[in-house]
């Protein structure tokens, strides 16, 4: 299998930050008067969520779901499975699924049926990355951070093989 390293920085830091403070803008003006619970897909998302929750001004709660469709490989199988469930009931709440990336959609769509069937008030989805070219099912999300080309990437939270997570900027997986 050929080798991979990051080969250069899709976006930085701070084109993420400002991203991130206008993406909660515009939540926090959508759901005003209202609770929200923010539902964090692991592991990949949880950069993301720690730096949007700062940056909604309505109440919000968290709870965390672990789902599994890729394994180590780069490709989605297809299969997803429930690793972890939420801790609390969304019944009649206001929930926003928070994803680092929307590939195949088919985590998402999964998700989203499994999540409505608990009759929660309201479900959008807000993710950090999507990669429209990619789409294998019919989903989008209401709120979306950066439209990507189809390139593999790591970094805020996204991983290859569990490794890169770590780096503050997005950037684009090579192979040597
Ligand atoms: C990634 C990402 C999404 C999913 C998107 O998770 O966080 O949940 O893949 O892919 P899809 O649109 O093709 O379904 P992954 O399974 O890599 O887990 P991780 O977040 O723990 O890295």
């Amino acid at each position: 299998m050929p080798e991979k390293y990051v080969e250069r920085v899709l976006l930085t830091k701070d084109e993420i930050q400002k991203r991130v403070i206008s993406l909660g803008q515009q939540i926090s003006n959508d759901y005003a008067g209202k609770e929200l619970l923010l539902i964090c897909v692991l592991k990949g998302a949880v950069v993301f969520l720690s730096d949007l929750m700062r940056e909604i001004t309505v109440p919000v709660f968290i709870d965390f779901m672990a789902v599994s469709s890729y394994g180590a490989a780069t490709e989605s199988s297809g299969i997803v499975r429930i690793l972890k469930d939420l801790d609390c009931s969304i019944d009649n709440r206001h929930c926003l699924i928070v994803e680092d990336i929307i590939d195949t959609g088919l985590t998402l769509l999964y998700l989203k049926e499994n999540l409505l069937s608990r009759k929660p008030a309201s479900l959008k989805i807000v993710t950090l990355l999507d990669k429209p070219d990619r789409r294998r099912v019919d989903i989008e999300p209401d709120y979306c951070g950066f439209r990507i080309a189809d390139e593999f990437v790591v970094g805020y939270g996204l991983d290859f093989n569990e490794r890169y997570r770590f780096l503050p900027d997005v950037c684009v997986l090579g192979e040597k």
